[in-house]
């Protein structure tokens, strides 16, 4: 059949600038998502988490294809999502720029699978990878929560929203 040039809902093209733009409307959480352990120990500044199931326990993250952690998380079968606090903006620039991703300067201790958890993380969630999908430039990392944690002391989270990293009352 010929396309038909008339024929309403033709998919255009999209702009990937516009795309994020428009995408940055929808605010969310920040989190640095640590893998590895010992020397090959990294970490980097992610926003793509989601709760999937409460049972089983199961969350997801994407990393790009391209990311640095992507074969450390294929490698050790396991990751850690640390949410971040307002107080940790510096924290999540530093894991957000490929030449500073190093834990080395920055407290934290092992997980129950022994990648790490920063020790002043808003909570964290200890994941052991199920299923690693490729789709588009990233890969989908569904996993399960075996360990979590969270202060009992109230703190801001930082959220990410039209760009920018914000402490929630700032966030307009
Ligand atoms: C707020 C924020 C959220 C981000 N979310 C993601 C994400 O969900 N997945 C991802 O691959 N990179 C994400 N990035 C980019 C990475 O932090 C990082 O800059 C990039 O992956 C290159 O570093 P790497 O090679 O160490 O991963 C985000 C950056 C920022 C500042």
């Amino acid at each position: 059949m010929q396309p038909d040039a008339q024929q309403p809902n033709q998919p255009r093209p999209v702009d990937t600038a516009m795309l994020r733009r428009v995408c940055g409307h929808f605010v969310t959480g920040v989190t640095v998502i640590t893998s590895g352990s010992g020397t090959q120990a990294a970490g980097t500044t992610v926003n793509s988490f989601t709760s999937v199931s409460l049972d089983p326990p199961l969350v997801l993250i994407c990393l790009h294809n391209d990311s640095r952690l992507r074969p450390v998380v294929e490698g050790t079968g396991a990751y850690v999502v640390n949410f971040l606090s307002a107080q940790q903006e510096v924290l999540a620039r530093k894991f957000a720029a490929k030449a500073t991703a190093s834990l080395r300067d920055v407290a934290h201790r092992p997980s129950a699978t022994g990648t790490p958890v920063l020790d002043d993380a808003l909570g964290f969630l200890s994941c052991r990878v199920v299923s690693a999908t490729e789709v588009g430039d990233h890969t989908i990392f569904v996993s399960e929560v075996v360990d979590m944690g969270m202060p009992t002391r109230f703190e801001q989270p930082l959220v990410f929203f039209r760009g920018a990293l914000r402490a929630l009352q700032e966030a307009r």
